[in-house]
């Protein structure tokens, strides 16, 4: 009966991550579920510059300007992911030595399609992952060619070249401490340098088993102190274990990692399902706690069978993360957190 979007009006912005097959309107029950049910799109890869710049001098803006068009259509938000990141990386920049090259293609990548659509996106994740996890700066292409100024640039370019578009820092991992003391240390280095930030953005990408609750709440908390927004841009709440020391999921040290590969493939059983409620519940009751401190939370996917999670860390497992199954059903963590919010 119910809708995310209805029930979360006044709260906050309700989002979900979408592809190409999504915005050429093929499924007309996703398409529903997605009008019903969010305010807000993220393309969940076809804004990433190894699909908008596949060569130095050739940009192709088919499938986003498509995205940006469904979504005027439907009356959806967009939020833009993302401008500079050291993954999913054209080959001509991973391919480049020296610094002259990465600096042309930094400054002309982000004026080029941050200048396309300003105003037309609601915000942009202008840097992606920027940090390691004890708090460093992450050892990519750009800090290595560009300095660890690269982050403040980026945002300063981003700023001239779309000053109608909000911006946004965005990492996983940025609730555990020393990851968020770094992610503290670079957002107040953007506004000691004078550059516009409006916000940050959590990814969200948990495990069932691991929720870090304590550590969500003290970063919302610490984030919104800085006088910026806080956003949970890619929600998803894995099912199954992950290896460990894996990058953007769960910390789950000591799981047979190997075994529990794929256990679940004839569905889920009834006491997974429950802790996968309950963890929505707890996230949502948070969020609802601190919801004049955040702005957005975005799903990272509409249903299971769409979740990068069935492919990572290796392909082909049957992950059950997100509030929509297979069949698109809503399950019964969907159900939950509309009551969390009807209860609240
Ligand atoms: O489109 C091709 C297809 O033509 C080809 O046959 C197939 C074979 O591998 O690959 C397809 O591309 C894949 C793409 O997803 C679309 O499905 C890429 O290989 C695959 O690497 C890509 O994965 C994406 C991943 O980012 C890339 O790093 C995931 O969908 C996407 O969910 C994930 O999203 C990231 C966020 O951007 C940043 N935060 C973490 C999050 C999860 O990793």
């Amino acid at each position: 009966s119910g809708t995310l979007k209805d029930t979360f009006k006044g709260n906050f912005t309700i989002g979900t991550a979408i592809n190409a097959d999504q915005i050429r309107e093929r499924d007309p029950v996703c398409g529903k579920i997605i009008t019903d049910n969010f305010d807000a799109v993220t393309p969940e890869n076809i804004m990433k510059a190894e699909v908008i710049h596949p060569e130095w001098d050739r940009y192709d803006f088919s499938l986003s300007d498509k995205l940006v068009d469904y979504a005027k259509k439907h009356n959806l938000e967009v939020n833009g992911h993302t401008l500079i990141w050291h993954s999913q990386l054209p080959s001509f920049v991973r391919r480049m030595k020296d610094a002259d090259s990465v600096r042309q293609y930094f400054t002309n990548h982000i004026k080029t399609v941050a200048s396309r659509y300003d105003g037309k996106l609601e915000s942009w994740d202008v840097v992606n992952e920027a940090l390691e996890e004890d708090g460093s700066m992450r050892r990519s292409i750009f800090l290595e060619k560009l300095g660890d100024n690269f982050v403040v640039e980026a945002f300063k370019l981003a700023r001239q070249a779309s000053p109608n578009t909000k911006l946004y820092y965005n990492d996983y991992n940025i609730e555990e401490p020393a990851k968020r003391a770094g992610a503290i240390r670079l957002i107040k280095k953007i506004q000691a340098a004078g550059v516009h930030i409006d916000g940050v953005g959590i990814q969200g990408h948990w495990n069932i088993n691991h929720i870090p609750l304590k550590h969500i709440e003290d970063a919302i908390t610490e984030f919104s102190a800085l006088g910026i927004k806080v956003a949970f841009t890619e929600l998803d709440l894995s099912v199954l274990p992950s290896p460990p020391n894996a990058t953007g999921a769960d910390v789950n040290q000591n799981v047979q990692y190997d075994a529990k590969l794929n256990p679940y493939t004839e569905g889920l059983p009834d006491s997974v399902q429950q802790k996968l409620t309950d963890g929505y519940a707890s996230l949502f009751r948070l969020f609802l706690k601190h919801s004049d401190k955040i702005g957005r939370i975005t799903m990272w996917g509409v249903h299971d069978g769409q979740s990068w999670l069935n492919n990572w860390p290796v392909m082909g497992r049957t992950n059950y993360p997100l509030l929509f199954d297979r069949q698109l059903k809503p399950k019964p963590a969907f159900y939950q957190v509309l009551k969390i919010k009807e209860n609240y």
